[in-house]
């Protein structure tokens, strides 16, 4: 075998070599980054696999021109081939580098955004409650309605999105919304006057319309920080909940008499939770109920005061409702 020949086939080689190095790289860079590529995930996922397949065509390439070296099969220019083959390979693993620090930068800032989107979320849930706590010191005097209603809207809506006519409503993000939604539904009460927010005894039918008014309100006030956004937040929620929690499924219900289904359905769940927590708390007017009654006289509201469909769900998940009353007693 000539000199020559020689050097092309340790060129090839050398290249061969690279670009194994390559391919390995690429797979990768690949594996870690596919997080990175969430929605159009499975066009990146096929793109790769081309990318591949051409890298691995390339090798067998390599092979193939060693062997008509080897075998003495005529091809002018051996070395000249060699080295386009050398700079190939090192084209291909500079690429694939190249994508290892892109990757490495990106998953860097991926982090960034991570770690400052979960302190938003926390600042905002913080404020959320630091908001409804407000409205709730001045009426209830304890925080713990809050959290005992949100708790409770959570394993009814988790119910219902698997067992009920409207599944198909109860997404992630609708059960997200009315979570964060949930804590505000009486912030509108920070408007009415103590005497008659703290009134022992029958209210009069007068101040009977002034605690009405904690819907239009807390709708009013909530609202206005909606305006303030260019996006659709979870406020658009909360916004109806304050409006519609005190409506009633057979229309005697607050401020609007809305009947059914004209009530939104998250003023429809919010109602029968808020109204569990009242049943079950000692008032200056009344005595708690105990878990048994209190579900009685939701039962009984079946159809009246409830939608009949949020009523057998409540009823169904009645046990994990209970446990969480012990859990968060005042
Ligand atoms: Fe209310």
């Amino acid at each position: 075998m000539k000199n020559h020949e020689l050097m092309a086939i340790a060129m090839i080689c050398l290249g061969a070599m690279i670009m194994l190095v390559g391919i390995i790289n690429y797979r990768s860079n690949i594996r870690s980054s596919y997080h990175l590529f969430y929605k159009s995930s499975r066009n990146v996922h096929k793109l790769c696999m081309v990318y591949m397949l051409l890298m691995g065509f390339f090798l067998v390439g390599y092979l193939l021109i060693i062997y008509t070296i080897i075998c003495d099969v005529p091809l002018c220019g051996a070395i000249f081939v060699g080295v386009i083959f050398l700079f190939g390979a090192v084209f291909v693993y500079l690429g694939t580098k190249l994508q290892a620090i892109m990757f490495y930068s990106i998953n860097l800032n991926n982090d960034e955004i991570v770690r400052k989107n979960r302190q938003l979320d926390q600042t905002e849930s913080a404020t959320i409650y630091a908001l409804a706590y407000q409205a709730e010191m001045r009426d209830t005097g304890t925080g713990k309605h809050l959290e005992r209603t949100s708790e409770y809207l959570r394993i009814l809506a988790e119910q219902m999105a698997v067992s009920s006519c409207y599944r198909n409503y109860l997404t992630p993000e609708y059960i997200a919304d009315l979570l964060k939604s949930a804590p505000l539904h009486d912030i509108g009460k920070v408007g009415v006057p103590d005497a008659i927010l703290k009134k022992e005894g029958k209210l009069s039918e007068a101040e009977f319309e002034l605690i009405k008014d904690h819907c239009a309100m807390g709708e009013a006030t909530l609202a206005k920080a909606e305006g303030r956004l260019d996006f659709r937040s979870f406020l658009v929620m909360a916004v109806t909940i304050a409006r519609s929690h005190h409506e009633k499924w057979n229309g005697r219900g607050y401020p609007d008499g809305l009947r059914g289904t004209q009530i939104p359905l998250s003023a429809r769940m919010m109602a029968i939770v808020d109204v569990y927590d009242a049943l079950r708390s000692e008032r200056c007017y009344k005595k708690a109920y105990s878990h048994d009654t209190a579900m009685e006289v939701i039962a009984a509201e079946r159809g009246e005061h409830f939608d009949p469909a949020i009523v057998d769900a409540f009823l169904d998940v009645n046990q994990k409702i209970y446990q969480v009353s012990r859990r968060l007693v005042d």
